[in-house]
């Protein structure tokens, strides 16, 4: 058998981890969830979930990941039936290793066709800045007019997935490793040189504003703003774990499939979540947040909410002192961070065709580029946005959380976790404390049953889960206007059903075709 591909380096390895799950989520998706959750009130179950969700669900991916990639993996449903076999007959772990594929396939795909167009955004509005486009102008309606600008939506996305497919092609050690390495250090560069432009900005507009407001609001714990409205501003919170450390989408393990079956991953696991926690709450809470507050006041930087980073921001920059420099570092950064994570759920997709399908690297990232335009398509062809945020509102959170539900019955409980626990430090750097096996065993599984049965009783209230779509759902849930948005929604979600079918079929051929035959037999018969 030819030798799979594996990273080079340690520091490559690293980097490429943190630059999967330092994405778009903590410079952009944070500080709004950060704000709408009355700051100080997100910040104390936003750690909590990282100690007794993200934490443990990292481990769990990466160990499942170094083992899969043992047996020639790097996809979830081959994955997911190595470990349920340990446990279940093989006929059985079938259906974890199908629910397992199917979920990261459609995570994987789905959320790429939105990102990436933000991603895009990005890209055009790093050019806008240091052109001045939208300086002296009405933001929000630039914003507007860029959306509903296909040709500028297709050109900035185009750009970014073409660099993307020649990335992803040149492969794991050769392609991503390398690109990571430039880029990364890049980015954190010019964090640290945005934020402290953003804490010396003082009180440029009104003295009673500054970006020193903008942290108070975040790091003064506000328990009577926790206890009003305690169970949203818990979802939200345990959501961003999952969304900002990228669980929940398969491409964690992903990335670790591509480890030598000796290589640590207890302390690699650990130092992916300092250095994404250190750039979402110290670089993150110190940008978006800050600078609106001194601008714009208190009140527009807490209302500012998706639009915070693309619509709020550049009202800023046109005011502030070298405004085009600073704006177009904002959203190369932005593009950055896009870029280092969409390479993941690109490579997730690449490696399905490639050890699934057995279709060549090269074709294959092209197969994936044509794939992930046309999935992109309806959500470029929609400037009132209806259709992305449908798409978010089931793959978003939902997914993630039953997907990282999985991870532990699988990877842990069906694995068995005395396994789990020896998998865990085989060739590890460090001993994780006996005292943390019963938060990886109980607490975070039940975690995520909380989680799961909030967000359903969530979007029920919300109408999301009837199928009759409503005007109240349609205008307060996704913004749109109510009858021309109910086609949108109802594409979105053929869309999302059509995907998860694919998904499932891939994964029952993957495995069936590998483990056909104790499949037959239904009994374990391969062992590495
Ligand atoms: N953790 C990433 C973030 O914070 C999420 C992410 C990583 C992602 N890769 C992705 C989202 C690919 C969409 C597509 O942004």
């Amino acid at each position: 058998m030819e030798q799979r591909d594996r990273w080079a380096t340690k520091l490559g390895l690293i980097l490429a981890m943190a630059g999967n799950a330092i994405g778009l989520g903590n410079f952009w998706r944070f500080p709004y969830q950060l704000a709408s959750n009355g700051g100080g009130a997100f910040m104390i179950p936003y750690f909590i979930a990282l100690f007794f969700l993200g934490i443990p669900v990292m481990w769990i991916e990466w160990t499942t990941g170094r083992y899969g990639g043992k047996y020639g993996h790097g996809t979830l449903g081959p994955m997911f039936y190595l470990m349920a076999r340990e446990s279940v007959k093989p006929k059985t772990a079938l259906i974890f290793g199908v629910i397992g594929g199917m979920l990261a396939f459609s995570v994987s795909s789905l959320l790429s066709s939105y990102y990436y167009q933000v991603i895009g955004w990005s890209a055009a509005y790093t050019y806008y800045s240091l052109t001045g486009a939208y300086f002296g102008q009405d933001t929000v309606k630039f914003f507007l007019n860029y959306v509903a600008n296909l040709k500028a939506v297709i050109f900035f996305w185009g750009i970014t997935m073409v660099l993307l497919g020649i990335a992803v092609g040149q492969g794991v050690s050769k392609g991503i490793e390398r690109w990571v390495k430039v880029m990364m250090p890049l980015l954190y560069v010019f964090a640290i040189l945005l934020v402290i432009r953003a804490l010396t900005l003082g009180s440029p507009v009104k003295p009673e504003w500054s970006s020193i407001k903008g942290l108070e609001y975040i790091w003064t714990p506000n328990f009577t703003a926790l206890k009003q409205n305690f169970f949203k501003i818990s979802l939200a919170a345990a959501g961003q774990i999952f969304f900002t450390l990228s669980l929940g989408m398969g491409i964690i393990h992903n990335y670790a499939s591509y480890l030598g079956p000796e290589d640590d991953v207890a302390l690699s696991g650990l130092a992916t979540v300092s250095l994404n926690e250190f750039a979402e709450v110290i670089l993150g809470g110190s940008l978006a947040i800050p600078i609106a507050f001194a601008y714009l006041g208190p009140e527009q930087a807490i209302k500012g909410g998706v639009g915070l980073a693309y619509m709020a921001l550049p009202n800023v920059f046109m005011h502030m002192p070298g405004g085009r420099i600073f704006g177009a570092m904002w959203f190369l950064l932005l593009w950055f961070a896009g870029f280092t994570s969409a390479i993941a759920t690109y490579n997730y997709l690449v490696a399905m065709l490639e050890e699934d399908l057995k279709i060549d690297r090269k074709v294959g990232t092209w197969v994936v580029f044509v794939f992930l335009f046309l999935l992109g398509l309806p959500v470029a062809l929609d400037s009132s946005l209806v259709y992305l945020s449908e798409l978010d509102m089931w793959v978003g959170s939902y997914f993630l959380v039953l997907l990282g539900f999985f991870d532990v019955i699988v990877g842990v409980w069906l694995f068995k976790p005395d396994n789990f626990w020896e998998e865990l430090h085989k060739g590890a750097f460090i001993n994780v404390p006996e005292w943390f096996k019963p938060i990886i065993m109980y607490i975070a599984p039940l975690f995520m049953a909380v989680l799961l049965i909030g967000n359903t009783k969530d979007y029920y209230s919300m109408g999301a889960l009837r199928f009759h779509v409503s005007k109240a759902y349609v205008e307060n849930v996704l913004g749109g206007s109510y009858p021309d948005a109910v086609p949108l929604v109802l594409r979105a979600r053929i869309v999302i059903l059509i995907i998860l079918i694919i998904g499932a079929i891939e994964a029952y051929l993957a495995i069936k075709k590998k483990y056909g035959e104790e499949l037959e037999k239904n009994e374990v018969i391969i062992k590495v």
